[in-house]
Formats: C-alpha cells, structure tokens, sequence
C-alpha cells in the first residue's frame, strides 16, 4: 500500500479538500484507496459525500479498542473513508497522550490494513505543528504539503522542510500549490517564487481556485461528480498523473497503474 501525507504549516489551504478530491479520483480510475481522517475536527467524511458528521471512527475505535477499520466508510464513489470519530476534550488528551509516547503508533495500527497490492491510503491532518501530522508524516511513503499562493506559506516552506526532517531524517515533502488565481499578478510571481524555489518538488500543475469546490462542499457531494469539467477537477487529474508517474510511482509498495 502506499501511504500519502497530506500536510500544511497553514491552515485552511486545502489539505482536507486534496485528500477527498485525490481519494475520489484515485477511486474513479479503478485504484483501492482509504482515506483516513487524522484530523479531530473529523470532517473529512463530509467532504467525501457523507451528509453528518460521523460519530464512529478512529478514536472511537482506539478507546473501545476495536480493530482497525470497523468503522470505515464506504461512501457512494468507492471511496473507504476512515473517519476520526466523535472526540472531546478527556478523549482526547487520553489519545494524545498515548500518541506522544508511542511516536510509531499510527504506522503500527495502518501496518493492520489488509488492502490489496497497489492500494492508496491518503491521509489527512490538522496544520503543523502537530501531534497528527507527525505521526502521519512517520507512517507516509510521501508528504505532500500544500502551499497557499501567499507569502505566508512561502515563509513556512522551512517549518514544514524541518518537521519532517525531525521524524524522518533526510526525506523531504512534495508540494503542490491550491487556490491560485492566475489573473492576480501577485499569486502568478509568488507561485514563480515558489518554483525557483522548490525546484521539481513543486508539482507543476497548481490547483486553481474555483467555486466549484465550495459550491461541492455545500451540496454535500464530492467535486469531480458534480463538476467533473471544472477547471479544478481539470487541475487535481494533472496533480494525480505527475504524482503517478513520478513520486508515488518510485517507492516500494507502488502504485500499479
Ligand atoms: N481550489 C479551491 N478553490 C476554492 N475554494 C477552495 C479550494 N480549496 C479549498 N477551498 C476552500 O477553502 C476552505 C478550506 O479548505 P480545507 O480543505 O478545509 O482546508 P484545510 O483542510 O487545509 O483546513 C474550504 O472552504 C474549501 O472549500
Ligand atoms: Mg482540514
């Protein structure tokens, strides 16, 4: 199986919206795929389709001590959503407790997945730094950080380098840049910015910013089924072709496509 990150030092760039989008479209093109919700704001399901928050799932799961997945998801596109689960304040600092003392905890419980040769498992996480995000980082064949077409995430580019330096000395993140506005000159020179500096670890194809992924979000249903000719489905199958063909076709555990 291999394992994506999805990761950002700022918040509200996308990172939910990249995990649901990759999962529906790796589900479209016929590749098993799990997206699990590393996120205690749990909302990830409801972007995959799902009308109300999903009170089952991963920390349920932990604290009942159930096997992995019992409460996974299956929603209308094929998509396996794991979803957090209904959280609050003792449950969990109880999880994050566990969490801090066992740094491999997420990688063991995945390692409990029986998925098929070629699966993908997308992980989503709260914004950096972080306690989730760390332990998704740990059990990630690769990170993929989005960047917002802002200096703030360009400032950030070292915080997120470091962070996964810290658990996983040496390897560093892809990136991929969502919600540009082409015909804002600022964004066009800082996503020229970002190339230079992040040479080929940046994907070439920038997600665009679209109402067509609010407008998803609110019908309670999942982009590329309501728009598939939208400029940002558009934009999210290059994503998936570059990551494919290059940093997610060149690890163990591969993707046979
Ligand atoms: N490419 C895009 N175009 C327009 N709106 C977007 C785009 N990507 C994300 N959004 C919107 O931005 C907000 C934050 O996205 P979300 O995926 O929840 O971010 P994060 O998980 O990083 O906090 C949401 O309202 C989402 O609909
Ligand atoms: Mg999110």
């Amino acid at each position: 199986m291999f394992k994506i990150a999805i990761v950002s030092a700022a918040g509200g760039v996308g990172r939910s919206t990249l995990t649901a989008s990759l999962a529906t479209l790796l589900a479209q093109r016929k590749i098993a795929v799990l997206a699990l919700d590393f996120d205690p704001q749990n909302l990830l399901s409801t972007l995959l389709g799902s009308d109300e928050i999903s009170l089952g799932g991963l920390l349920p799961d932990f604290l009942t001590k159930k096997e992995f997945g019992k409460s996974a998801l299956i929603n209308s596109n094929e998509v396996a959503c794991l979803p957090f689960g209904r959280a609050n304040e003792a449950s969990l600092a109880t999880f994050e407790q566990h969490l801090r003392t066992e740094s491999e905890w997420l990688k063991k419980y995945i390692a409990q997945i029986d998925y098929p040769p070629g699966a993908f498992l997308i992980m989503d996480t709260p914004r950096l730094p972080s306690l989730y995000a760390r332990q998704a980082m740990v059990a990630a064949d690769l990170v993929l950080a989005v960047l917002a077409p802002d200096t703030r995430s360009l400032a950030l580019v070292p915080a997120v380098e470091a962070a996964l330096a810290r658990c996983a000395p040496g390897r560093q993140p892809i990136y991929v840049m969502n919600g540009l506005d082409s015909t804002r000159a600022l964004q066009s020179d800082l996503l020229a910015q970002f190339r230079s500096a992040l040479q080929m670890r940046l994907s070439p194809y920038p997600i665009h910013r679209d109402e067509a992924v609010p407008r998803a979000v609110a019908n309670y249903a999942n982009l590329q089924s309501l728009s598939p000719d939208s400029l940002v489905a558009h934009d999210l199958n290059g994503l998936l072709n570059w990551l494919l063909a290059g940093p997610a076709s060149s690890l163990d555990g591969r993707a046979q496509v």
